[in-house]
């Protein structure tokens, strides 16, 4: 099995929870302390060991498209004056990794984007990185936790692996909440990068309705047949082709893993949550600082 190096990033949503930011600057390009929220999320990708990353994006969020390309009047303005360290740091992508954009086209959900990802990846098993989840990289390494961990984990049983948290009970309705197999207290499960066997998912289910408080958290490691089931996959909830549907359809045939996540995260695509994260990355850059 060749090793894991392609991910799809999806980042054509408008980002309606962060208007009006939102309405001309690309959600994924606003600031958590002195880097837009997508440049985290891109880092780890490179940490876990990602050599191709698709951007799924939209004609009106090309900005994120220039920030991983290299700016040449810039960086020529640059170093004409003596600023090369500036210019320097701003081409950190490693010379070993690339990054393409390619268009939804239409607004059909994340799993039509994901689908839409299909031409660059080709054979490959892949990742998917949701952007609007940040995970904390003060408090973890992003070289051998999380993503890293699912695609080791992928490499050593071939189980595609979704990464899941506990979450509160008002915030169970926003998310793919797990169905877990087998007996025990699933709430109890250790929160540190452990796999196992998921029974399938829910999407935004109510509370009454959720199988667990264990949601998705943004993070997946598929191998390349949910490519085959996204495109037989048809609108379910909100009137979008749901990655879930495509996922429990993946589980009846070969079992999918979930991993818990270690450390803390972020949703960086809700006002409110957003702004705690600001505070949070602006308060750990400046003490870094000091
Ligand atoms: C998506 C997924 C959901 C997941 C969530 C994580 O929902 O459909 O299963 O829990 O991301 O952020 P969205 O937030 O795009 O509505």
């Amino acid at each position: 099995m060749k090793k894991i190096t392609h991910a799809v990033i999806p980042v054509a949503g408008f980002g309606t929870r962060m208007l009006p930011l939102s309405k001309s600057v690309p959600k994924e390009l606003l600031p958590l302390g002195n880097r837009p929220a997508i440049h985290y999320v891109v880092e780890e990708a490179i940490a876990a060991g990602i050599k191709h990353i698709v951007l799924v994006g939209h004609a009106q969020k090309s900005a994120i498209e220039n920030y991983f390309d290299v700016n040449a009047e810039l960086d020529n303005q640059l170093r004409h004056k003596g600023k090369n360290e500036l210019a320097d740091s701003l081409n950190w992508l490693p010379d070993d990794v690339t990054v393409s954009m390619i268009r939804q086209g239409k607004a059909l959900g994340l799993g039509h984007a994901v689908l839409a990802a299909r031409p660059i990846i080709g054979e490959h098993d892949f990742a998917v990185l949701l952007p609007d989840v940040v995970l904390d990289p003060f408090t973890t390494d992003a070289a051998t936790d999380n993503l890293a961990f699912m695609i080791d984990a992928f490499h050593k049983d071939n189980h595609s692996q979704i990464l899941v948290d506990k979450v509160a009970d008002e915030d169970v309705h926003k998310y793919g909440i797990a169905k877990l197999s087998g007996a025990g207290n699933v709430d109890e499960q250790a929160d540190v990068n452990v796999s196992f066997k998921v029974a399938g998912f829910v999407e935004k289910p109510s509370l009454a309705e959720a199988p667990s408080k264990l949601a998705v958290v943004g993070r997946y490691v598929f191998s390349n047949q949910i490519f085959d089931y996204l495109a037989n996959t048809t609108a379910s909830v909100g009137g979008e082709i749901q990655l879930t549907d495509a996922i429990d359809a993946l589980i009846s045939k070969y079992g999918v893993n979930v991993t818990t996540m270690c450390g803390d995260s972020y949703d960086a695509g809700d006002m409110r949550s957003y702004m705690q994260a600001f505070i949070y990355f602006a308060e750990q850059q400046l003490a870094d600082e000091e």
